[in-house]
């Protein structure tokens, strides 16, 4: 799956940017709060807006403090997922049930430096796990290969059925970088730059597609 990153579109012309990628299979919205990451992009006024202009499922990446005041009413408003990060918080178990009960997947995300182990028992209790391929707060990073190690030992608790979630992962995802991050057992590809970047960008979801699919097939886990 192929989620383009909104953060690189042009913000003064959201729905336009949307059909610039149709066929995507999810669009993502990195929610910054400037406390949590130091930058400030949208919040849920123009996710409401986003909702109606678009039938694409949207996956709000939410960067901010407090997700347990901030986060449900994403959900609420129809965001398919919403995903918060793990260093916000105390008690990411609680803000999941709340994402949930109010509609919508719930997903944990963990910066570059965020270990996994500690949340492996909490994310049965989530749909969504995204992997931080750089530091949040910018689109057009380098891409930080260390944290495929995270990929991989989650996917490998999703093989054996230890766990049932999707694999995502977010931060210099391009042609280079997909494939790697494919062998490594991710399932959705967050890509900014790289998609909005180009002149086609519906084209270049289709080709990154392709990409990582053909990464996926050739590698025997
Ligand atoms: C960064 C955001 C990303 C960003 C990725 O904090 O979470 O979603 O848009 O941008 P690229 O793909 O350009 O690295
Ligand atoms: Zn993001």
């Amino acid at each position: 799956m192929i989620a383009p990153s909104i953060l690189s579109a042009d913000f003064a012309n959201l729905a336009a940017e949307t059909r610039a990628v149709a066929g995507a299979d999810w669009l993502h919205v990195d929610v910054m709060d400037a406390h949590f990451v130091p930058n400030l992009t949208l919040g849920l006024p123009i996710v409401q807006s986003l909702l109606k202009a678009t039938d694409i499922p949207l996956d709000c990446h939410l960067m901010i403090e407090d997700p347990g005041r901030w986060a449900p009413p994403y959900a609420e408003a129809g965001a398919h997922n919403v995903t918060f990060h793990a260093e916000a918080t105390d008690d990411p178990v609680a803000v999941a049930r709340d994402i949930r009960a109010a509609g919508a997947k719930a997903g944990l995300s963990v910066k570059p430096g965020t270990p996994i182990e500690p949340y492996l028992e909490i994310l049965r209790d989530f749909d969504t796990l995204l992997v931080m391929s750089v530091e949040p707060g910018f689109g057009g990073q380098s891409f930080i290969p260390e944290v495929l190690a995270k990929a991989k030992a989650v996917r490998r608790l999703v093989d054996s059925g230890e766990l049932r979630l999707l694999v995502e992962i977010d931060g210099g995802i391009n042609a280079d970088t997909i494939e790697a991050a494919a062998a490594a057992g991710v399932d959705c590809f967050v890509a900014g730059s790289a998609v909005y970047g180009t002149a086609d960008p519906a084209a270049t979801v289709a080709a990154l597609r392709a990409r990582a699919a053909a990464a996926a097939a050739a590698t025997a886990r």
